[in-house]
């Protein structure tokens, strides 16, 4: 059987095929899947009813990234500091991401997605990292999306654990100050030989990054919107890819450098219009 993303169809068909020819879709989306207890609350249910439909929003946008052709999708699903929220409410999280995983690990297998993990995976239940190790072990030779589950995550855990690695480097091979460079960290992180995320998207109209992808955010272009993450669709995915297509991303250059000639005459034009000579 011919593996792939199953396609879109109808007027969902035609909304991608315009996202795509209106511009540049984003390499790499990482989204804070943030507000299922307030969605569960506004509804007079339980905040676990919030989780649950969050599943189902996972599911949504993993399926029309896949169809659009985003390489990689990291998802933060858990992080460090979640922790240290009543032990009931991690302890469902827990069933509930490994239920998860069971229900769709087939359905992502055949729609071509490679699911990878970043994380202190040893700090999850044992039941939860088997399943885990073992779907990411399924699915390795797959070509499609690559979705990156961010569990028991955080950036300041990840530096902390490059560092720890590269120090132990240092006393290994002898290295020297001159050998610590940002592409010798960006290779020591979690997401090594990942790029850098191109967009991230937050739900529930916080204006944080609350220990996200510290490092790997420095020149991400943020999207947050208000809506809480079981109510987040395709729909609302479209839009923040529509915003995207419309910000130009100078990474601290001048506009003129990214559309101006690459040409001598057109270097001197730029130099011309700074310096007013
Ligand atoms: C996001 O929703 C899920 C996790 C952080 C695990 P929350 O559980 O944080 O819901 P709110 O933000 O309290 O509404
Ligand atoms: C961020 O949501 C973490 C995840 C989505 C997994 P939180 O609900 O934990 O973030 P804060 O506490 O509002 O910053
Ligand atoms: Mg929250």
């Amino acid at each position: 059987m011919g593996k792939g993303p199953q396609l879109a169809t109808g007027e969902d068909a035609r909304v991608q095929e315009k996202l795509r020819t209106s511009g540049e879709i984003p390499g790499h989306i990482a989204v804070i899947m943030d507000g299922n207890g307030r969605w569960a609350k506004k509804r007079g249910l339980p905040r676990t009813a919030g989780h649950s439909e969050g599943v189902e929003s996972v599911r949504d946008t993993v399926e029309a990234c896949g169809q659009l052709g985003v390489r990689y999708l990291t998802l933060y699903a858990f992080s460090t500091e979640n922790w240290k929220r009543p032990k009931e409410e991690v302890s469902l999280l827990m069933r509930l991401l490994l239920k998860a995983l069971r229900d769709e690990t087939d359905r992502l297998h055949t729609n071509n997605v490679r699911i990878q993990a970043i994380g202190d995976i040893d700090a999850l239940p044992r039941e939860l990292q088997n399943e885990l190790l073992e779907g990411i072990q399924r699915t390795k030779d797959n070509t499609g999306l690559t979705l990156i589950l961010a569990l028991s995550y955080s950036g300041r855990w990840d530096l902390t654990h490059a560092m720890r690695r590269i120090a132990r480097e240092v006393v290994e091979h002898g290295l020297t100050e001159d050998h610590i460079t940002e592409e010798m960290i960006s290779s020591h992180i979690s997401t090594a030989g990942i790029p850098d995320p191109d967009l991230l998207i937050r739900t529930s109209g916080e204006f944080r990054i609350s220990n996200f992808l510290l490092w790997q955010l420095a020149y991400t272009e943020i999207y947050i919107t208000p809506r809480f993450w079981p109510g987040f669709r395709r729909d609302e995915l479209y839009e923040a890819i529509r915003d995207y297509q419309k910000r130009e991303r100078r990474f601290g250059m001048v506009s003129e450098q990214l559309h101006g000639s690459q040409t001598e005459v057109g270097a001197g034009r730029f130099m011309k219009s700074l310096t007013g000579q």
